[in-house]
């Protein structure tokens, strides 16, 4: 990627969308990265936009012309809870959104994709403890299952046309500049609001719920080092593991009571309990760190120490 490099973001307004942008920003300037949403962003201000549902391939296709866009990084997606209550439309989105991408990335108007994956796509045999790159995957939520299906179709893309795509999986994201939305690891994020605000959080989880974690700086760091290195070392074209943390809400609790003693969890579980049940709790991650030198900077307790100092600055307006 040279300075001619243009950024397409797409689901610029999410929860990875806004974090990244940013980061982007400082690589290749802001008028470089254009953001695009279903629905207008108000971080970002600094960024060209374009209101984009990817389902409309020709004005997603207008809006590469336009820019003389390079990379795409396609974050539009509903989420595994979300999903679950909309599985056609969820269906439809996870799919053909990626669909739209990978075609124009086959007819060579863009040169390079990033698309997220996830922990979502292990499912209820695979083994859960330090879960392989190649193993069982059984996903039983819709959004497992949409995931599972993009990885298969990435590799497709890579293999019979070239298309150089690139992939993580996910674990479940924690930061403070954006909100999560409809996933089921997105207790991790709102515990952090509640404490501050409340004193008090109630868990949609089980206390012992151990899911693969990771701070939001880290997968976005990681993501741009993936999309910076030799196409000839990236040897995964489906999607790459991608470990930093694991841990339950209890454990996360009672960090956060290291700094906040008088914190309170208590738990009323939902249906999100199955989902996250289905998952592995830690990852493998070694292809990852073999083939691009993936490493995280956050621990449990830097993630803590960083989210509530960043947190509590927000909310008194600092
Ligand atoms: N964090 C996502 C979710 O909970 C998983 O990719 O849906």
């Amino acid at each position: 990627m040279g300075t001619s490099t243009k950024v397409l973001v797409i689901g610029a307004g999410g929860q990875i969308g806004i974090e990244l942008c940013e980061a982007l920003n400082k690589l290749y300037g802001s008028e470089n990265v254009i953001a695009s949403d279903i629905k207008p962003i108000d971080a970002l201000s600094n960024n060209p936009f374009e209101q984009l549902d990817v389902l409309n391939s020709v004005k997603l296709n207008e809006i590469i012309q336009k820019y003389r866009i390079t990379d795409v990084y396609l974050l539009a997606a509903l989420l595994s809870a979300t999903a679950e209550k909309n599985p056609s439309y969820a269906w439809k989105l996870n799919m053909e959104g990626l669909f739209n991408v990978l075609e124009l990335a086959k007819e060579k108007h863009i040169q390079k994709v990033f698309w997220p994956s996830s922990i979502a796509v292990f499912g209820p045999t695979t083994p859960k403890v330090n879960t392989p790159q190649y193993t069982v995957m059984d996903p039983n939520t819709v959004y497992g299952i949409s995931k599972l299906a993009g990885e298969r179709w990435c590799e497709w893309y890579a293999q019979k046309h070239q298309v150089d795509v690139r992939s993580i999986r996910y674990p479940g994201l924690i930061g403070w500049k954006s909100q999560p939305g409809g996933g089921t690891t997105d207790y991790a994020v709102h515990i952090f609001y509640d404490a501050l605000q409340k004193g008090h959080y109630t868990c949609f989880l089980r206390e012992d719920t151990m899911l693969p974690m990771m701070h939001i700086e880290d997968a976005v760091r990681a993501t741009i080092e993936l999309m910076h290195t030799p196409s000839e070392k990236i040897t995964i074209r489906s999607s790459y593991n991608l470990a930093a943390m694991s841990f339950t809400p209890q454990q996360l609790a009672e960090k956060i009571q290291n700094y906040l003693p008088n914190f309170k969890i208590d738990y009323q579980i939902d249906f999100r309990q199955n989902i996250a049940d289905s998952w592995p709790q830690s990852i493998d991650d070694s292809y990852a760190r073999r083939d691009w030198g993936w490493k995280e900077f956050y621990d449990l307790d830097k993630l803590v120490q960083n989210m509530l100092e960043n947190i509590r600055k927000k909310l008194n307006g600092k």
